[in-house]
């Protein structure tokens, strides 16, 4: 949410800047700005819109200088025009600041500033923090730790959430400061770097230190000094991240998501590379809880990882047979759930940094909860914040819409449960060894669903006007048809819902005519001929049937106007293949629709803000 970058050294400042935020712009794109010291004094360039926008901009009016600040906006307070955009000055230019997050007692804040004579360009909550920080500056007396010294002191009155970057004319060096919202530094030699997210990073350098709540930092030139928000220093790891610059570029396809989803083999194969052992019939997953501590499991979740949990639901309680509740982040820490020691609270999130997510994690854990993150951001928020973490290993996922890390985190869910299952003695060895094999076989099936891309596209085609889209599963293919819907819904903008099969005729059947698109999931499983029996509740109603079928089964295209074949697998493993083709339905969709698939609107990578 909201991309940020800082930079001092000895390259071109804007246009390290403008390379980090480009790599950020999947985090906002409402509008983009930068800071940049020019001869002495800071240089503000800020336009609404894309960063695209912006560059054209700096095409005529450079900006050369070696020590600055960028941002692109995802808009929380304030529309997204050229005055909201970040970064924020005082009146005089000397002071500019950039904040992601939200300050809550900003407006009693911004009364007593106007009250004292300061004049607000911005309807922002973060324009408080440049004039704030100003007032303590300026009644500081002159030293090297004038700035630091001011941002603590604000940072003591204002509360909220903040990742927050400071640059004064004066002074070489950013200061930075975080609570919820993540900051990372970059080191280089002779020169360093801040921001929001990794990928910023990467064609600079891969040794970082990700600062935690209520860190803050001086950077320089010559190096980086971490503090607590009372100034005592502190000793964060220097982690070198393994992601390559490839893994964040687009490789040749016209979309990251495009490219993603077909990376989705690969990836499969690094979640589950050398963790699988037929011959133990186990898993290795590096884990160090108890599974004897735990008679539930709560897992918490947002938006596509919520729709993995779901799926993890259906095979913990298969294989392990522990009861799991799931739970839309959002809601779980507001509906007082019952929590004990015995509870294990399992949060799934590729970025490891969404808010909803960790404060119902933080929720569990308030209640005596032991805690596991299944994650994909090494060093993000929730894996500081669990008992234990299961790294998906997806890389960098830059497309808005998700596609590889839900991959991914099918595949270490269904470990997990295997896990679960051997430990608790309810999956016999022979029924793991079976399910394993299975595992193993899946990123060549990937990859075989992967081909049905130029049928998937002929489909797209042929709906692509439809206004809405209706999917329907049954028992683990549930939550496939919602992931598949909330592809739709976010990149192409078309409405779709998503219902348990079984749930069609309870009332969503009343949206049933000629002009509406079902998508049935109809893969083999114990529970197929249901799902075939929905499918002619659907045509007999002139409803247009898209169904996912496995390889091989004749009777779906009996029923269904279009069938699309996916391979055969264990039917608990059924998602993983399905989900491909609905990937790329959305992703058809929304190309024939001129969409912004990368960057649909109002959404941003990572949500963390509530
Ligand atoms: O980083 P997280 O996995 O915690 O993100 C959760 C959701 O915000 C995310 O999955 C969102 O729904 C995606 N845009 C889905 O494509």
């Amino acid at each position: 949410m909201c991309g940020i970058v800082g930079y001092v050294g000895f390259r071109n400042a804007t246009d390290v800047l403008m390379e980090g935020l480009k790599r950020l712009e999947y985090r906002g794109y409402d509008s983009a700005g930068v800071a940049v010291k020019v001869g002495g004094r800071l240089e503000v360039l800020k336009k609404a819109g894309k960063l695209s926008v912006l560059g054209d901009v700096l095409k005529d009016e450079k900006l050369p200088g070696h020590f600055g600040i960028g941002h692109t906006r995802w808009a929380t307070h304030g529309a997204p025009n050229d005055p909201n955009a970040h970064p924020h000055t005082t009146e005089d230019g000397r002071i500019a600041v950039i904040h992601n997050g939200i300050i809550e007692n900003y407006l009693p804040l911004k009364e007593g500033l106007l009250a004292r004579g300061h004049h607000f360009t911005s309807e922002t909550d973060s324009e408080v923090l440049a004039h704030l920080i100003e007032e303590k500056y300026d009644a500081l007396p002159g030293s090297p730790g004038r700035l630091v010294e001011a941002v603590r002191q604000v940072l003591q009155e204002v509360y909220g959430a903040y990742a927050l970057v400071v640059a004064h004319q004066d002074h070489e060096e950013i200061v930075v400061a975080r609570t919820v919202s993540p900051l990372v530094i970059g080191l280089g030699e002779g020169e360093n770097f801040v921001a929001s997210d990794v990928p910023a990073l990467l064609p600079y350098t891969r040794r970082v230190i990700f600062l935690h709540d209520g860190d803050m930092a001086v950077v320089s030139r010559a190096g980086v000094e971490v503090t607590d928000l009372r100034g005592n220093p502190v000793e964060r790891e220097v982690v070198e991240v393994d992601w390559s610059l490839e893994a964040a570029e687009k490789g040749g396809h016209p979309h990251y998501m495009l490219k993603e989803i077909y990376e989705q083999p690969r990836v499969l194969e690094n979640t589950l590379g050398g963790r699988l052992h037929e011959e133990h019939a186990n898993v290795e997953l590096d884990l160090n809880l108890d599974p004897a501590r735990y008679d539930r499991i709560h897992v918490i979740a947002c938006g596509t990882a919520y729709y993995a949990g779901w799926v993890g639901k259906y095979l913990i309680e298969s294989l392990a047979r522990i009861p799991v509740e799931i739970d839309v982040a959002s809601e779980y820490r507001y509906r007082d759930p019952v929590v004990d020691e015995r509870t294990l609270a399992v949060a799934i999130s590729q970025s490891g940094e969404t808010i909803d997510t960790l404060e119902a994690l933080r929720e569990a854990k308030r209640k005596g909860a032991g805690t596991l993150g299944v994650i994909n951001a090494k060093g993000s928020s929730i894996t500081r914040e669990v008992d234990d973490t299961l790294y998906i290993h997806a890389g960098p996922e830059i497309g808005v819409a998700s596609t590889k890390a839900y991959m991914a985190m099918l595949g270490a869910m269904a470990m997990l449960a295997v896990w679960l299952g051997r430990a608790r003695g309810t999956l016999a060895e022979a029924d793991a060894k079976e399910f394993l094999g299975e595992l193993r076989k899946l990123p060549r099936l990937v990859e075989q669903a992967l081909e049905q891309r130029a049928h998937v596209a002929h489909i797209a085609e042929k709906y692509h006007q439809a206004a809405d889209y209706l999917f329907l599963g049954r028992h683990i293919q549930a939550p496939t048809a919602y992931e598949g819907a909330l592809k739709l819904k976010e990149i192409s903008y078309i409405h779709a819902e998503a219902y348990p099969a079984g749930e069609m005729k309870h009332g969503p059947i009343a949206l049933i005519d000629e002009r509406l698109p079902v998508v049935v999931l109809t893969t083999d499983s114990p529970f197929y001929e249901k799902t075939l029996s929905n499918i002619q509740e659907v045509r007999a109603r002139g409803g247009r049937v898209i169904a996912v079928a496995t390889e091989g089964d004749l009777e779906a295209r009996r029923f269904a106007q279009d069938v699309i074949y996916v391979p055969r697998t264990h039917h608990l493993l059924a998602p993983v293949v399905s989900v491909v083709p609905l990937q790329l339905l959305a992703y058809e969709t929304a190309v024939l629709l001129g969409r912004d698939v990368d960057q649909p609107r109002n959404l941003a990578k990572s949500v963390t803000v509530e």
